[in-house]
């Protein structure tokens, strides 16, 4: 790609530049926030690591929306995160104004962009941006499955001891409390993990995966995760940078997959230089169709609340 911008140059933002400039991803990086200095501030920083690091991706920042033009991908992080105790839901309000004129300014400047989401709840904002920009659901998807992915991995590779390397898991659906792991879909070198651990211990691992942001929110109280959230964004964006068609869980507009319409979760897709190109659809068992509808139902319920 020749161009990405950034909207929301904080925590996860200048993470997530760092990784993409570093990994040069994209020629141009443009970083975009609300506070004069902020984003230019960041940019400069992460350009002045260029030398040491060894890219030569160019880094910039603005406070003007226009600075996103001839974007190939907007990605958005721009809003506020959840506070312990909160849910992500319980932001909704809050950053449905920020991004109903992040969209708008998108539609306005980089009318042929994909747009990445991951500003929280990311499924009802995925939607919601789906919705108003009327693009196709190829160009318009979110992140949340492969972070939740990779944090049931590390919470395996911590039970078992064995290299994350050779950890493969996944999790499926809304990025809530109601997010469903699947370990029927996990494995080790190929191996499934109920050769390696007991039924109660996948129950826990599912649990903490379920409970991952709110853990290192409790601990760090001011802020939540961010560098495990740039690297997955990173990850999505590298399989659509190099064309790899990497199947990764992505937050995707269902059209009947899954047993929902008219709807954002995070399923299995393939990205590739299309964005987001097919979604897998899963035969899943009984309990596990289950568990994704409740999912969907919490968040259906988000949406009833923008309608
Ligand atoms: N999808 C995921 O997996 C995931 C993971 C982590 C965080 N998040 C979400 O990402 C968002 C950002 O989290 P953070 O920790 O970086 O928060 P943060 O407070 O550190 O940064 C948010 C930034 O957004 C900027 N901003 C606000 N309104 C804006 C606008 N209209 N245009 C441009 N910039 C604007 C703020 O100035 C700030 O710099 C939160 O909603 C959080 O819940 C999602």
């Amino acid at each position: 790609m020749k161009k990405i911008s950034i909207i929301g140059t904080g925590r996860v933002g200048e993470s997530t530049a760092q990784i993409l400039a570093k990994d040069e991803l994209c020629r141009e990086l443009m970083l975009i926030d609300i506070h004069e200095g902020e984003p230019q501030g960041v940019a400069l920083d992460i350009q002045e690591s260029a030398s040491l690091l060894r890219f030569d991706t160019r880094v910039n920042g603005a406070t003007d929306a226009a600075a996103m033009a001839g974007s190939d991908m907007v990605i958005v992080t721009a809003g506020f995160p959840r506070k312990p105790g909160m849910s992500r839901s319980d932001v909704l309000e809050t950053n449905l104004s920020i991004i109903d004129g992040i969209v708008a300014n998108t539609l306005k400047h980089a009318p042929d962009a994909m747009l990445l989401m991951v500003t929280n709840p990311v499924d009802v904002l995925t939607w919601y941006a789906w919705k108003k920009t009327g693009w196709p659901r190829q160009r318009v998807f979110g992140q949340s499955g492969a972070l939740d992915t990779a944090r049931m991995a590390s919470f395996i590779a911590l039970e078992t001891g064995y290299s994350i390397k050779d950890i493969s898991a996944l999790v499926l659906g809304g990025h809530g409390d109601a997010m469903v792991p699947l370990p029927r879909f996990t494995d080790i070198a190929g191996i499934n993990i109920e050769h390696f651990l007991s039924p109660e211990a996948i129950e826990l691992i599912g649990e903490r995966t379920r409970q991952g942001g709110a853990e290192i929110l409790e601990l760090k109280k001011h802020s939540s995760a961010y560098d495990s959230p740039a690297a997955a964004i990173a990850a999505m964006v590298d399989a659509i940078s190099h064309n790899r068609r990497r199947i990764l869980p992505c937050v995707s507009i269902l059209d009947g997959e899954y047993g929902q319409h008219d709807i954002a979760m995070g399923v299995p897709a393939v990205l590739s230089e299309d964005g987001l190109e097919k979604i897998i659809q899963l035969n899943l068992n009984e309990r596990e169709q289950a568990d994704f509808q409740r999912s969907a139902d919490r968040v259906r319920a988000d949406i009833n609340r923008l309608c």
